[in-house]
């Protein structure tokens, strides 16, 4: 919820108790998505492959609904899953996946090695499908989350 210990005087309704999944949310403009919708009274899960960061933002985050962190890296798709589904298992189903986490370094193309696509492609695009086939309710909206940001990181 909205307090004065927050930046966030805008009040939306329609997010309190609803639960919303960020990838790359310990720091950056994940950090500030997951803030951000843990002050509006949403369930907030969130992974990160920086445990350190992600275990500090969630202990910071309590309130009606403490904000959970998983220890993940979104190239691991299957552990990608797993923390996924540990946040339904404790706040029942995702009505938001914000699709963060990314590599959005910029590159000449002769510039990369085979290696390096591949680890490009792992970051910002293979994730995608792992939840689509486990998870088809949520599938819309975690490509269309990822869209956005893919297109560029692989440029
Ligand atoms: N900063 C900008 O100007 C800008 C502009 C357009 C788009 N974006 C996009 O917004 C998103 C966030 O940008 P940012 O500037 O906050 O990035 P950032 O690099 O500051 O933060 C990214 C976060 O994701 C985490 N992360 C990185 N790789 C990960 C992985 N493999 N698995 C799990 N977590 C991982 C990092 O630990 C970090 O907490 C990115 O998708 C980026 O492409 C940023």
């Amino acid at each position: 919820m909205t307090n004065a210990s927050t930046p966030y005087t805008a009040r939306y309704p329609s997010l309190a108790g609803r639960t919303v999944f960020i990838s790359g949310g310990a720091s950056g403009i994940g950090e500030s998505l997951v803030r951000a919708f843990h002050a509006q009274g949403a369930k907030v899960g969130f992974c990160d492959l920086d445990k350190a960061a992600g275990d500090a933002l969630a202990t910071q985050l309590q309130g009606e609904h403490p904000a959970l962190f998983v220890a993940c890296d979104v190239t691991d798709t299957a552990a990608l899953a797993a923390a996924i589904d540990a946040v339904r298992q404790r706040f029942g189903p995702i009505a938001a996946l914000l699709n963060n986490a990314a590599n959005d370094r910029r590159h000449e193309m002769a510039d990369v090695s085979s290696d390096d696509f591949d680890r490009l492609v792992a970051v910002n695009f293979k994730h995608q499908s792992s939840p689509r086939r486990r998870w088809p309710t949520t599938c819309a909206r975690w490509a269309a989350a990822r869209s956005s940001t893919s297109a560029r990181s692989a440029g």
